[in-house]
């Protein structure tokens, strides 16, 4: 049910962690996919990588212009390109928040904007966005981050509404922390990156990183005929962090 033979697909921020492991799950399912990001040089075949910015508007239209010449059309588009901050709503200056909001959120409106016109002549058009447990969840020193997230999980739904008409599905996934190179790169930054790594499994009550490939496996079923009657909803892949709540071990 999730074959994608004859489909074509658009990740955004494709070329590293949850977009490439998306892209690949896509092509293993029969899809043609062509990644966009701002470093597309590594990605590897049979995957196009174009280049593009979703903070800049030029750059998307153009890239997503590439994207249909190539594929023939675009039925499924991933908007999966983020950055993080960290801190408290004390922390980070305007332009960071201007910054966060522009890639997080806006990047979505852009990539979304441009494939729309292609979506419209698929016969089976669905978006899904990477949202976030942080979403749905207070989480510490991510005041930005939790912000520009709660707005693609609004963005989502109103999305969905908008283009259910249409025949368009948009649906979200929200990952819990996932063993990336972004994850990487905040566990390299710590004082202490192995006391920091067991603080992060211990969050999730499965006691462990979610894997990339376990969020791009709920992006591919979102994306896919499987997910026919599914639009505005928010996925969870999180370790049960969202829904659970646990006694310490030794009491359960
Ligand atoms: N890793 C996690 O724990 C986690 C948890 C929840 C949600 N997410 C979300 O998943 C998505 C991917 O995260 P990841 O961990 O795979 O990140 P990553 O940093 O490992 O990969 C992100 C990719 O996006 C690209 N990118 C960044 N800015 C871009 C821009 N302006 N235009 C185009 N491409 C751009 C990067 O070059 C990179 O290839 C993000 O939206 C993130 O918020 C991640």
């Amino acid at each position: 049910m999730t074959d994608l033979s004859g489909l074509r697909a658009v990740v955004t921020g494709g070329a590293a962690g949850i977009g490439l492991a998306t892209a690949r799950a896509l092509t293993a399912q029969g899809a043609a996919v062509v990644v966009l990001d701002i470093e597309p040089a590594g990605v590897p075949r049979p995957l196009l990588g174009l280049k593009a910015d979703v903070s800049d508007d030029a750059s998307v239209r153009a890239a997503v212009e590439a994207a249909a010449t190539a594929l023939g059309g675009i039925d499924i588009l991933v908007n999966n390109a983020g950055i993080g901050a960290i801190g408290t709503v004390e922390d980070n200056p305007d332009e960071q928040w201007h910054r966060v909001l522009d890639v997080n959120v806006l990047g979505m409106v852009r990539t979304t904007r441009a494939a729309l016109p292609h979506l419209r002549r698929s016969a089976h058009a669905a978006v899904v966005n990477t949202c976030s447990i942080a979403a749905t969840a207070g989480l510490p020193q991510r005041a930005l981050y939790s912000a520009s997230k709660g707005a693609v999980l609004s963005l989502t739904l109103a999305m969905a509404a908008d283009h259910v008409r249409e025949g368009i599905r948009v649906n979200c996934v929200n990952p819990g922390t996932a063993d990336t190179p972004w994850v990487g790169r905040l566990l390299d930054a710590a004082d202490d990156p192995e006391a920091e790594r067991a603080a992060l499994n211990a969050r999730q009550p499965m006691g462990r990183l979610v894997t990339a490939d376990e969020v791009a496996a709920a992006i591919v079923y979102l994306a896919s005929p499987a997910a026919a009657s599914v639009t505005g909803t928010a996925l969870a892949v999180d370790g049960g962090m969202q829904g659970l709540r646990l006694r310490p071990a030794a009491q359960s």
